[in-house]
């Protein structure tokens, strides 16, 4: 039998937890073949570990034939001891009215301890996918307490976001969802970011010659860029089950490497198309296998999307400068 991944995820009690869990647990990301053993972090209130204990029960009740062993935690360093894969998920979402960046000040602490604790305890070559918000730039904080891991081995989600555009563009032109490639979401996880269609093509066709731009500028960019706040405008909580599928497909594309496609992943820049180097940025990754990632080079923007891309990420610089005491600490 092969060894057991180890897979951990704080805040397994919450939305994505109840979404994700069952995915990891069944093989939706590693395949049939790969045992895998979860550990779960949660708070340590009574509400919170009731809930967890249930999730538990239900991962039981299911007999997933990959799910090799499952424990709970409460401490950050015993969660991560020896992890391969992580999922950086417990934190608080925002509710209507809220900005990602207005849960800064409830959220850095936990990625500044998780960080530490994942210095202190991972696989060398783990891979930290950050999701709670505002993940870039908590991802940037957790790399920043973890020296001794290489910046690489941490990312942010952007690929609910590429998600999203590729769902609208297949809405648009009634092409099927697989058709559709190349599109590539830039900067902040914010109402900022830049989804970039220049390079996108639909069953083989540039996405530019199929929608026109006036669309593109006045639907389609807005659409994306506000998705979560309409989810959570429509159900009263944020996305849930579509960032949970995203983590999966982020987490296996980093993992096993993206067949040559160009996915989406928020990762520390090396200084590439001006953005500072060390900012957490969205930015177009062929993944390579065995968690590799190469960043795209030598795209040429258009004057518009380098305005747009310059404003993501001045908002990004501005996030990493509300956070710089943490980091010198
Ligand atoms: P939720 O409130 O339903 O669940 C969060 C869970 O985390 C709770 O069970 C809570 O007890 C736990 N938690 C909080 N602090 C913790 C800590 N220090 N250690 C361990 N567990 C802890 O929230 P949710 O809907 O699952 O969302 C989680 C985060 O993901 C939010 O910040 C949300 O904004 C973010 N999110 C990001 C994306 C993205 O695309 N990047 C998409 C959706 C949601
Ligand atoms: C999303 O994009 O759905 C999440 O980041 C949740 C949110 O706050 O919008």
């Amino acid at each position: 039998m092969k060894h057991p991944a180890r897979i951990a995820v704080p805040g397994p009690a919450g939305q994505i937890g109840y979404s994700i869990l069952f995915r990891l647990a069944s093989g939706a990301m590693l395949g049939p073949d790969q045992p895998v053993s979860l550990t779960l972090l949660e708070r340590p209130n009574p509400t919170s570990s009731a809930a967890l204990k249930g999730v538990m029960m239900e991962l039981d009740d299911c007999a997933f034939p990959t799910l090799a062993e499952m424990k709970a935690v409460r401490d950050p360093a015993e969660a991560f001891d020896g992890a391969e894969y992580v999922f950086l998920i417990g934190a608080r979402p925002r509710g209507p009215g809220m900005e990602r960046a207005d849960l800064l000040e409830a959220n850095a602490s936990i990625f500044e301890t998780q960080g530490r604790a994942l210095n202190e305890a991972a696989s060398r070559n783990v891979k930290v996918l950050v999701v709670g918000n505002p993940c870039n730039t908590n991802a940037y904080i957790a790399y920043h307490h973890a020296p001794n891991l290489d910046p690489k081995c941490f990312s942010a989600m952007m690929r609910l976001d590429a998600n999203r555009a590729v769902a609208q563009l297949a809405e648009k032109t009634q092409k099927p969802v697989c058709s559709i490639q190349g599109v590539r979401v830039w900067g902040n996880h914010s109402n900022s970011m830049y989804p970039d269609i220049t390079a996108a093509t639909i069953a083989g066709t540039a996405a530019t010659e199929l929608v026109d731009e006036a669309w593109y500028n006045d639907y389609f960019l807005p659409t994306v860029a506000t998705r979560g706040g309409a989810i959570i405008k429509a159900r009263g909580k944020s996305s849930a089950a579509s960032a949970a599928s995203a983590a999966i497909d982020h987490m296996r594309d980093w993992w096993n490497g993206s067949d040559g496609r160009v996915v989406t992943m928020a990762v520390p820049s090396d200084g590439s198309y001006g953005i500072p180097e060390g900012i957490v940025c969205g930015m177009p990754v062929i993944c390579t296998g065995n968690g590799n990632y190469e960043i795209v080079k030598d795209i040429e923007f258009t004057a518009a999307g380098r305005a747009r891309l310059d404003k993501t990420v001045a908002e990004l610089v501005k996030e990493s400068e509300t956070v710089a005491p943490l980091i010198a600490e």
